[in-house]
This record gives structure tokens, sequence and C-alpha cells, in this order.
């Protein structure tokens, strides 16, 4: 079983001709309203991708978009037993802008996944106790993070970590990380580095911090993977990108549901490659997912 601990927003998106200025009005297409969160995306995409059990542990509010955001995991197959409902808390959002090159920017407001604590993660540890592989991200408190880590590790799980949005992170936690999968802006906060063109410089300075395996996601470029027994370049296919949201999800959620299934880090990287480039080609987040099904054979 796979299990993913983190946020769940729902995503208020409009598209735009392009990003606007400072005191500017534009007229953007039209608004919709689509569930995202790292952590329901790589949920879903764990769960599309994969054969495996998939449960996830998070919070949202006593709202509309809570029940909505909750039904939509359920309806992929997720557990959700452990995403809590929380009265009188507003459910995560996130607003959305994306411009006619499929760019997109993003604020956030975490509402109820600020209020993910410590004692959520105890109240699963049966569910953790059952789990291969432990899935997190940074869009809930960091406190609690580390405690899930610890646990995670302490519990013998394989731990992976995508740590976005891009934050330092305390000394010793990336030693109880298995795969760290940050993009270049992450990892150079990581590093506590400005961003550099060195992937396999970053990817190696990551490792020597703990991590056994760092995957550097890079857009269009694709993958640098330093992994245990070796490092390369693994290039993302060509293909017209018209929504990234949640490119970086799709990709983890492959990855990790493929490993799940016994594949190794090569092939899994692949999986969530291919994964990843169809999700580019089409709107939002979790609508952008697609099912193991739709990949090519390899
Ligand atoms: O990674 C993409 C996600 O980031 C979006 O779905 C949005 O909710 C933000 O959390
Ligand atoms: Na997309």
């Amino acid at each position: 079983m796979i299990v993913v601990i983190g946020s769940i927003n729902m995503d208020l998106v409009l598209r735009v001709p392009r990003m606007p200025l400072p005191g500017e009005t534009l007229s953007g297409g039209a608004f919709r309203t689509i569930p995202g969160g790292k952590g329901a995306n790589q949920a879903v995409a764990c769960a599309r991708l994969g054969r495996s059990a998939v449960a996830m542990i998070g919070c949202v509010g006593d709202d509309a978009f809570g029940a909505t955001l909750r039904a939509a995991l359920a309806a992929d197959g997720i557990d959700v037993d452990h995403v809590s409902v929380l009265p009188g808390v507003a459910t995560g959002v996130a607003s959305i802008l994306v411009d006619a090159d499929g760019q997109n920017s993003i604020v956030i407001a975490g509402g109820a996944n600020d209020q993910l604590t410590p004692a959520h993660i105890d109240a699963a540890l049966p569910l953790l106790a059952r789990a291969s592989i432990v899935v997190l991200q940074l869009e809930t408190p960091l406190d609690t993070v580390r405690h899930a880590i610890a646990t995670a590790y302490g519990m013998g799980k394989t731990v992976v970590l995508n740590p976005a949005p891009a934050a330092r992170l305390p000394a010793g936690l990336l030693a109880q990380v298995d795969y760290l999968v940050p993009n270049e802006i992450e990892a150079a906060m990581l590093l506590g580095a400005a961003a550099s063109d060195d992937h396999a410089g970053s990817a190696a300075a990551l490792r020597a911090m703990g991590c056994r395996n760092v995957l550097v996601t890079l857009g269009a470029q694709g993958v640098h993977a330093a992994l245990a027994d070796g490092s390369r370049d693994c290039p993302a296919r060509a293909v017209t990108a018209v929504d990234t949201t949640a490119a970086g999800d799709t990709f983890i959620g492959g990855f990790v549901a493929a490993l799940a299934g016994g594949a190794d880090p090569a092939s899994a990287i692949d999986l969530g490659q291919r994964a990843a480039a169809i999700g580019v080609t089409r709107h939002g987040a979790q609508t952008s997912i697609p099912y193991l099904n739709e990949l090519e054979p390899t």
C-alpha cells in the first residue's frame, strides 16, 4: 500500500492571455474549479497509474469544497478514512492563472491543510504500518511533515519527499528520506544556493545531506536522477504543453506507483515521465492525470 500525506486544495483556475501586471485588469477565459493540492494530486496519480492500494492522510474543512474533494479521492479508489473533516475550517484553495504558453502562477490559502497535526499522523499508525511507501510534500505544517517522516523512517518504510513549495529543511531530515524529488528551485533552496544548471552537482550535494536518491525534475528537459547506484539524465518526451499544473505531481505519482509495483527506479522514472508528458497536454490538476491504460507501451 502507498500512503500519501499532504494537502488537498480546490483549484480556482482562470486562463489568461498573459500574466497581469500590478494594477492591471485582464479578461480571462472561463472560470473552473478543479480538484488539486499536491498531496491529493500525487495520491490520485498513484491510484491511476498503478495497482497498489492508496490511502491519504490530510484535512479538509466542513464546506462544499471539502466534501467534493474527499468524494473525488474516494472515486479514484483512495482510502479517505484518514482525510479528516475539520468543523468551522475552510478547505484549502489555490488560485491559479494559466497563460497562453501553459505556464501557471499559483497563490495558496492553506486553510484546513494548515491544521494537519502530528496527532493526525499518530492516529493513522495502523494505516502507516501497512504501507510500503510513504509520500510527502511541504503544503502541510513542517512539524507534521517532520514527525511523519521520522515515524515512517522508524517503521522502515520507503520515504519519498517532494520538497514543494520550496523551503529550507531542518538538518537531519533528509537522512530519513529515500527519494527526494525537488525541481531546480526547490533543490537550490534546500542547498541555500542560487539555482544552478549543474544538476548533477546539485543532486550530489543533496545526497551528501543524507537522502539516498535524488530526482531533480527539470520541466521540459526531463529529470536528472542521482540514484544510490549511479546518475543519469532522463530526457522528457517532446510534447506541446497546454497546462503544466500538477506535472510534477503526476511524475511523482507514476514513479511511486511503479516502484510500489516492484519496478526498478529507472523504469519507475520512465513511467512517471510518460504519465507527466500526457498530463501537460491536458487542462487542470486532477483532471489531467492519465490512467495506466493510456500510456504508450514501453
Ligand atoms: O502541484 C500543483 C498543485 O499545487 C495545484 O493543484 C495546487 O492546488 C497547488 O497545491
Ligand atoms: Na495539466
